[in-house]
């Protein structure tokens, strides 16, 4: 069964919400109006914000493979993991390691409401949902300590997470404290919008959210570099979504080239 708090919020339908804006990005139908009204203003200013969504998607699954398939990590904590799609990180890890042991996170009662299917993956291994928000990382951390052993590696992954939380909300604290709780041998995924890619469209597109009552942080390549701080960048370091790693893209559609203003990096705890 999903682990949620005692009082699980309902799904508030009457504002946007960064996972179903997210769903209806990628063409689902876990979404409300508002969020398609977002959605919609959105991808009217940025034609490429719904490609930018599957490539997120594709960047989880392409680090996935690295790090289960070529890295040998057993363990993966998901957090900000959205409504699911196929294939989802637990079905590409247990792929390459059947008895590898998920954890996902997120803090939006409609991915709660999605977590039956998050939950199927192979006998041999371990995949759990727990119901927290991303600023309790210590509450996250003994939570998913009772699933997940913190004495062997562990891949935490924060993938199109970070820009919905600001500096003063504790976005470099969260990272710190759950990289602090890792052995070596650990690892961290990141994705993160741009603020220096387009600024006057990444402007643009923080008023619209705004107004929807969403915070939207872009940051510069200094500022995501920041987050690895004390960790070893694997192989190209910082680069844009679509750059870490194409070679381990497994049907994606990338032909249309089309850039992507978001940061992407994976980096090693010595
Ligand atoms: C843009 S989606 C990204 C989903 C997925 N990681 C991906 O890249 O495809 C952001 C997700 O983060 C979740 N989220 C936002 N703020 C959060 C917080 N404070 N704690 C936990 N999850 C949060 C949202 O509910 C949403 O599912």
């Amino acid at each position: 069964m999903p682990e949620t708090s005692p009082a699980s919020p309902r799904i508030d339908t009457s504002k946007p919400h960064p996972a179903r804006v997210y769903d209806w990005f990628l063409g689902g139908k876990d979404n409300y109006p508002v969020d398609e009204a977002l959605g919609r203003q959105i991808t009217a200013m940025e034609p490429t914000a719904k490609y930018g969504a599957r490539h997120n998607r594709w960047f989880m699954q392409r680090a996935t493979r690295m790090l289960a398939a070529r890295l040998g990590v057993r363990q993966f904590l998901d957090i900000g993991t959205g409504i699911p799609t196929e294939p989802n990180l637990h079905r590409i890890a247990q792929t390459a390691a059947p008895e590898a042991s998920v954890v996902y996170v997120d803090n939006d009662p409609i991915v709660l409401a999605h977590a039956e299917a998050l939950l199927r993956g192979t006998p041999e291994g371990v995949t759990r949902y727990l119901q927290a928000d991303a600023r309790e990382p210590a509450k996250i951390l003994e939570l998913a300590g009772g699933i997940l052993d913190f004495d062997r590696p562990v891949a935490v992954s924060l993938i199109a997470l970070l820009h919905f939380i600001p500096d003063d909300q504790g976005a470099y604290d969260i990272v710190r404290t759950l990289v602090d709780a890792l052995p070596s041998g650990s690892h961290l995924v990141l994705s993160q919008l741009a603020s220096d890619y387009d600024p006057e469209r990444t402007r643009q597109a923080v008023e619209m959210y705004a107004a929807g009552g969403v915070t939207l942080v872009p940051r510069s390549r200094a500022e995501m570099t920041k987050f690895f701080d004390g960790l070893e960048l694997l192989d190209p370091g910082i680069v844009w979504l679509p750059d870490w790693h194409p070679e381990l893209a497994v049907d994606e559609d990338r032909e249309d080239g089309t850039p992507v203003p978001l940061y992407a990096g994976v980096a090693r705890k010595a």
